[in-house]
Formats: C-alpha cells, structure tokens, sequence
C-alpha cells in the first residue's frame, strides 16, 4: 500500500521557526520531523511514499532525495498554490493505488497502522480516519460517531458550545480511490470541511478507528516543544536518538569537566560544552553547538550551529539555527527564528517571538518580536 503525507501547509502558527524551514523539517530530537514519520512508514513495510508540497519543497527534496536512504521510494507532488488537504491527493491522484494512506505531516503518532487497515477492509469503508481523545477539541476536527464505530459527524474547529465529545480526527485516513471523485480537480478542497462531511451527506460508510496510541500534532510552538520533552522522557514507544531520561552525547561533542548536565537531554554531534556550564533537562542541543563558560540552559530546544555566550541564561525556549545569544543576556519562554543575534547583557522580553535575522538589544535596540 502506498502512503501519502501532506507537506504542503504554511506553519503559520509556528512562526517565526517555520519562515525558512517547512514545519515538516523541523528537527524532533535533532532529526527533521518528516525523517521519523518515514522511517515509521518504512518500518511497516510502506515502500512508496508521495509528499504533496507547496510552500518551501527545496529544503525537503534537498534532505531526502529519492528516499532510498531512508528505506523508501519518495515522489514529489508540488503545488503552484496551495490545494487544501484533499485537493493535495486529488492532485497526486494518478499515483495512487485504489485504497491508500493519507497522512497528515504534522503528526507524531504510534498509532498502529496495520489494525486499522484491517479495521477498514472488514468494514467495507471507503474512508477510516484515526480518532485521538484530546482535551481541546476547538483546536482540531471532532468526530462524533454511532455505536458501530461509524461516523456520524464531523465538525472542524467546533467552537466550546459545540463540542460533544473529546474525540477528534487524529490526522491519518485510509481511503478507497473513488472517494477523490467528489473532489474538483486543480481546485482548493478539505477533507475536513467539504469532502469529509458530503460523504457523510451522501450515506457513504466512513468509520472512525480510536487508539490511545501517543498523539502530538506539532502546530503550535508549545506541542512541538511537548513533543521533544515526551520523546526524552520515553513517552512514544518509536525508536528515537537519544536515551530516555538520560543525557545523550553525539558524535565529536566535548563536555568540559566542570560543566553540570542534569538530564533528560540530547546533545548533538561536535558541540562544544564549556567550563561551569548548567543545563537542566529536558534539553535538546543541535549539531555544532557552542556553550561557552558559566551559560545556563534550561528546558530548551536549541537548534544546529547556534552559539551561546558566557554567562547567558536560556530558560524554556526555542532558539532557532545559527543564533547568537551573546554574553550575559537572558532569554525567557521565547522562541526565536534563524540566525538572530540577542546583544551581549541583552535581556529579551519574555514571551518574545523573534523573527529571522535580526538584532534585538545593543545599540540598535532592536525590537524584540518582529
Ligand atoms: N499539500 C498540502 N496542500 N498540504 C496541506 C495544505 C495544502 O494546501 N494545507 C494543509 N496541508 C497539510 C499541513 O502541512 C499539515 O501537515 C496537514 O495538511 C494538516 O494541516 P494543518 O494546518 O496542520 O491542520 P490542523 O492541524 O489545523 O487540523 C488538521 O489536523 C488535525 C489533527 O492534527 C485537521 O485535519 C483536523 O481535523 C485534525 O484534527
Ligand atoms: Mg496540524
């Protein structure tokens, strides 16, 4: 069976991490995201993968190329403007075999997929979508169902006074190709506003497989820093880089021996740790990190190349690749984009979101948030 994931969103909610990465190439435990959904996928035995894409498809064909790397064989889809969630498969249609997995690819789960395929055959649905209990279910697609599992709605973004249940759309679907006849070709469709509920409309057997299987959707800043704490603390029952709830050292990384690592953390290849460093789990430090003397890090994600100063203080936030937090500044619950510099004693506001590229504090006195 083939499988295709949706890649194609804009991330707009984790800016300013998602202006030059695809959300999907965002590192988890310092491998992109994509990369843990395929292996997953590989590890079932799916050998052909589709990525439907729009906005930023070079960083992702740059990393995975063909796929045969990772075990599969990749085929990209892009979109010239964005096709919505089903206008996306509708678009990779030609590809696709009569009954086939939709993924969406912002979604680490260890949901086990050969059950629900069995679940789906047995009740000669045309669509099965994965239902997760949450507990805000405003933020997703809930899903009401009947005593045989069938669904009987599905209401997307349901506001407070709308929500029935705690169950919503866990964001994997297995579906018969002719469900994608009800879909207009080159057009922008939903899944979760239109093909979805006319199915429904039209007496089709669409049934909803729950699991308590672990669930996280990475859309917002603080799920996808959950994701790496529940990762590091052995929460997914997957495979993944580091140990959990211990301190992981990557490759050519050099600790000084005065430097005090609590864990759980995950430390890069060919960082450099200084003297007196304190860091506090959980913590994810990137490849070709330098920590320089007397720097405190707590609770943080810090992406590759990023240098922090003597004396800085880092405290549950998110720095992004290439960043400079020069000595003695203090960032708190922020989260910042790519190559941003803070100045030297800079004390960023807390709750800062700081975009690409730029300065904040020193002489310029940069802004902090845009
Ligand atoms: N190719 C392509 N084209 N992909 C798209 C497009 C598009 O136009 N729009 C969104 N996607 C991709 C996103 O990149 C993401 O992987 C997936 O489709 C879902 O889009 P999100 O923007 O993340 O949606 P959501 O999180 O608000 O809601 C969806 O996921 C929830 C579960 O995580 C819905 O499916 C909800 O019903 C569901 O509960
Ligand atoms: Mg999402």
């Amino acid at each position: 069976m083939k499988a295709l994931i949706l890649v194609g969103g804009q991330g707009t909610r984790l800016r300013p991490l998602t202006i030059n990465m695809p959300k999907a190439m965002m590192p988890v435990l310092n491998r992109p995201f994509l990369e843990h959904a395929i292996r997953r996928l590989a590890g079932y035995g799916i050998r052909e993968i589709i990525l439907t894409q729009g906005h930023l498809s070079q960083p992702i064909e740059g990393y995975f190329g063909d796929g045969g790397q990772f075990g599969v064989s990749l085929r990209y889809v892009v979109e010239n403007s964005p096709l919505g969630t089903a206008g996306a498969v509708k678009n990779a249609e030609k590809h696709l075999g009569d009954r086939f997995l939709v993924l969406n690819g912002d979604v680490f789960t260890d949901l086990d997929l050969a059950p629900m395929i069995r679940f789906h055959r047995e009740r000669k649905a045309v669509a099965t979508i994965s239902l997760t209990p949450v507990e805000d279910p405003t933020r997703y697609g809930l899903i009401e169902t009947d005593p045989s599992g069938r669904v009987s709605r599905f209401l997307e973004k349901p506001s407070p006074d709308q929500i029935t249940t705690d169950m919503i759309n866990a964001g994997t679907y297995v579906l018969e190709r002719r469900v994608l006849d009800g879909v207009p070709p080159q057009t922008q469709w939903s899944f979760e506003r239109q093909l979805f509920p006319s199915l429904l409309e039209s007496g089709q057997r669409v049934f909803a497989y729950p699991s308590p299987a672990y669930w996280m959707d990475i859309g917002h800043p603080k799920d996808y820093f959950q994701l790496n704490i529940d990762l590091l603390k052995g929460r997914s029952s997957q495979h993944i880089p580091a140990r959990p709830d211990e301190v992981s050292l990557g490759e050519g990384s050099q600790v000084d021996e005065t430097a005090r690592l609590t864990g759980p953390a995950l430390i890069g290849r060919s960082c450099r740790i200084g003297p007196k460093v304190t860091m506090s789990g959980p913590t994810v430090i990137g490849d070709n990190c330098r920590l320089d003397e007397g720097a405190i890090i707590e609770e943080s994600i810090i992406w590759h190349d990023t240098h922090i100063g003597a004396g800085t203080r880092v405290v549950r936030s998110i720095i992004g690749e290439g960043c400079h937090i020069e000595a003695g500044s203090i960032v708190n619950d922020s989260v910042l984009g790519d190559n941003v510099t803070v100045a030297a004693g800079h004390r960023l506001k807390v709750g800062s979101r700081v975009w690409p590229g730029k300065t904040v504090g020193g002489e310029d006195k940069g802004d902090d948030t845009a």
